[in-house]
């Protein structure tokens, strides 16, 4: 079965950990010190969840990153570059700054492109990008279940993904190409100002509304 190796146990490293392994999947994960994601692991005592080094994580079949790009992220990954080549990268960054009042990225580009400029071999499929963390605690707002959007320029690894998240309590939208990722990490922008605004922050999600036309009779 694939491995999924996560890289962080911040907030959403840990969440994704635990929702990936309740859907039955194998995951690694990994932290700079090793020592608290074996603490982590232990807590959370599920079979298919083991703790381990980045290096650890980064040797799974596939990789998941969860630390922010302002935190050098992309310097951090450096070293092991060669265990991802080739690999599918779920990518769930946002540029944000310190404060969260904006972005350290330009307009005209976006973390899911930085990272596959940095890391041209590996195939970026950017995920989760708009979920904030509480919401993986329970995805559903009543009973309207929350959205995800993925995009990639890579169909195969698009697909490869869509397989890894059977049963997980969410709806995945494709979102299309990797330059997409503009206006969906913008759109977390967005929602966290929102958010703070309407007094639900982190608890909100986006949802595609839409319904479909009836086809005229030919
Ligand atoms: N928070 C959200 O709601 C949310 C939503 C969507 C996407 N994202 C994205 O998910 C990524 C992770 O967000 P998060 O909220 O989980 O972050 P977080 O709680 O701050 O955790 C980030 C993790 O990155 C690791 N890390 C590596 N180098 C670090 C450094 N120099 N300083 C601090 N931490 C470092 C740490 O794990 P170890 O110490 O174990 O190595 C840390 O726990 C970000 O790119 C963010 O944009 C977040």
């Amino acid at each position: 079965m694939t491995t999924i190796g996560i890289l962080g146990t911040g907030r959403m490293g840990v969440r994704l950990a635990q929702m990936f392994t309740k859907v039955g999947q194998p995951v690694i994960l990994g932290s700079r010190d090793s020592a608290r994601s074996a603490q982590i692991v232990e807590g959370l005592g599920q079979t298919n969840l083991a703790a381990g080094s980045y290096e650890e994580a980064a040797s799974a079949d596939i990789i998941l990153p969860a630390m922010f790009l302002r935190d050098g992220m992309l310097e951090t990954l450096e070293p092991l570059r060669s265990r991802f080549d080739g690999k599918v990268y779920i990518d769930i960054s946002n540029p944000f700054n310190d404060t969260y009042t904006d972005f350290i990225l330009p307009w005209d580009t976006s973390g899911a492109e930085q990272i596959q400029h940095r890391f041209p071999k590996t195939r970026v499929v950017g995920a989760f990008k708009n979920v904030w963390w509480e919401v993986f605690d329970a995805p559903t707002f009543g009973d309207t279940v929350s959205d995800v959007f993925v995009v990639s320029d890579d169909i195969e690894a698009k697909g490869a993904f869509l397989k890894l998240i059977a049963n997980t309590p969410f709806r995945y939208i494709d979102a299309g190409r990797l330059a997409n990722a503009r206006t969906i990490e913008r759109m977390t922008l967005l929602s966290g100002e929102l958010g703070q605004r309407y007094g639900f922050f982190p608890r909100m999600n986006y949802k595609l509304l839409g319904e479909a036309k009836q086809l005229a009779s030919t």
